[in-house]
């Protein structure tokens, strides 16, 4: 049996896996300090965090194939704390900067005197410059455009909204069993975007597994690590469910007809 996600510190990890093998690394890393737990609480400073988090992003970079892509979870930060903005600048050094996604959630927190924060944003960066040599496969949404297209002579590719940068229809979980388990259907989005089936996903700061049942259901390879042991068994147990079982939450539009005969793994999607 495939353990598709094992116990390891990410970049030790790193190195053990094949050179040019992956097609698409996306990852929900630490945030610095945004949680209590003890794994968002690891160095000194931010300064540390930064360093570590594109060392170990940086060190995936022989693993990857020459047409992948990078999709990276993080926070907008606060006043004199941006590791975001330092983590695309170093990134950027190493890959090619593609786009900023902001992921809004439906639960708003915050204090009276300043607007809620409701978001999540997801970096996007590509092995190659070149965009004919990334995967990118169309997203649609749900809703359709309403109007043929632009004019006679440029009509519309799609009889749908093409996803922009700023996702609102996707929810989260709202009572998730784990700290910071992302949706599904989150996944899905850019599993489906980012790569083909057969192609090999990676995350490897895997929680409880999240991207791996998501890729494994969606027909993509997938490993990843975890640094807490009893986390990277769950997510191991939930991506063996994901592989022989076969686990699509919905049917949407023409696009994603491929994706049918399925249950929902997540209870609260
Ligand atoms: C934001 S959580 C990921 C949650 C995941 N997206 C899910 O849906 O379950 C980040 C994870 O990174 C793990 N982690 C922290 N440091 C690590 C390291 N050095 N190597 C591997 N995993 C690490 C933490 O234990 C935590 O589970």
């Amino acid at each position: 049996m495939i353990d598709y996600v094992v116990k390891a510190d990410a970049l030790a990890w790193s190195k053990t896996l094949e050179p040019r093998s992956i097609d698409l690394l996306l990852t929900d890393p630490p945030y610095y300090g945004i949680v209590e737990d003890a794994w968002d609480n690891q160095w000194s400073n931010e300064d540390a965090y930064i360093l570590w988090l594109t060392t170990v992003i940086e060190s995936f970079k022989p693993a990857l194939k020459s047409n992948a892509s990078i999709l990276i979870f993080q926070g907008i930060g606060k006043h004199g704390s941006s590791p975001i903005l330092d983590i695309r600048r170093t990134l950027e050094k190493e890959f090619y900067f593609r786009n900023w996604i902001t992921w809004k959630k439906r639960r708003a927190y915050g204090k009276e005197y300043d607007y809620l924060f409701c978001r999540e944003e997801i970096l996007w960066f590509s092995m190659s410059q070149e965009r004919t040599n990334v995967t990118f496969n169309i997203p649609l949404l749900d809703e359709k455009r309403g109007y043929a297209g632009f004019s006679e002579k440029y009509p519309a590719k799609s009889e749908y909204k093409r996803v922009s940068n700023v996702w609102d229809d996707i929810p989260e979980l709202m009572r998730p069993e784990r700290n910071c388990q992302k949706p599904l259907e989150l996944m899905d989005r850019f599993i489906e975007t980012h790569s083909n089936p057969g192609d090999l996903v990676v995350d490897p700061f895997a929680g409880w597994g999240s991207t791996g049942v998501s890729a494994l259901r969606l027909g993509r390879r997938f490993l990843g690590c975890e640094a807490i042991e009893e986390d990277a068994a769950k997510a191991n147990e939930r991506c063996i469910a994901a592989a022989s079982g076969g686990v699509i939450v919905k049917e949407k539009k023409e696009s994603k007809k491929k994706s049918s005969n399925i249950i929902d793994l997540d209870s609260d999607d």
